[in-house]
């Protein structure tokens, strides 16, 4: 009795919890299919391009990368506080066109073209949200923001460091 009670517990469950990840999906644009357990590209086969960095070079780029999240939060605790013209300083000369250097002369020759430019596009970007936050801008500067982080995201979806 307990048994079948706790199996039909178990039903039930797992009927609500369908439905939510079902309606989860629709809602994001998803086909119910992509959805499972696990995010979807723990099982997806990795087909990211590799870019073979000399090792001195990976870790430089790396270090920069873990540079590039700080920024993000930077600008978005300064977001946080209605501090436009912090976000805006971040935004232009540690993650901008302001922020190029001799690091990224080192590593463009390891880098394919296409990867290359979405670096550069990402950058032009942060400066667009630069200028965009010295409006005052709120609704607008988060929007460039997530413009920024979009390529960010873009280029981990593509390119991996060998
Ligand atoms: C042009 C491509 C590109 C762009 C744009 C880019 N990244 Fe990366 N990022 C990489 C690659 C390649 C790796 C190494 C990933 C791997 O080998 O699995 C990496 C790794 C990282 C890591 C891990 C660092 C570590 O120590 O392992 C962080 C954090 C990171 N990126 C943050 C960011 C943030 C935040 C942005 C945007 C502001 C960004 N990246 C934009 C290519 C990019």
């Amino acid at each position: 009795m307990i048994n079948y009670k706790r199996g039909v517990l178990v039903v039930i469950a797992s009927v609500i919890a369908q439905s939510y990840v079902t309606t989860a999906a629709l809602s994001a644009g998803h086909e119910p299919s992509m959805v499972g357990h696990e995010p979807p590209t723990a099982e997806a086969p990795d087909t990211r391009v590799v870019a073979d960095f000399p090792e001195p070079i990976k870790q430089a780029m790396l270090q920069r990368m873990r540079r590039n999240l700080t920024d993000i939060q930077r600008i978005q605790a300064a977001l946080g506080e209605g501090n436009f013209d912090q976000a805006a300083e971040v935004a232009e000369f540690s993650l901008g066109v302001s922020s190029l250097g001799p690091h990224n002369a080192r590593q463009a020759p390891y880098m394919p073209s296409a990867m290359k430019e979405l670096g550069m596009t990402m950058h032009k970007a942060s400066s667009q949200l630069a200028l965009v936050a010295q409006t005052g801008d709120m609704q607008e500067s988060v929007r460039e923001l997530a413009k920024v982080t979009g390529y960010c995201v873009a280029c981990h979806a593509s390119y991996r460091a060998k």
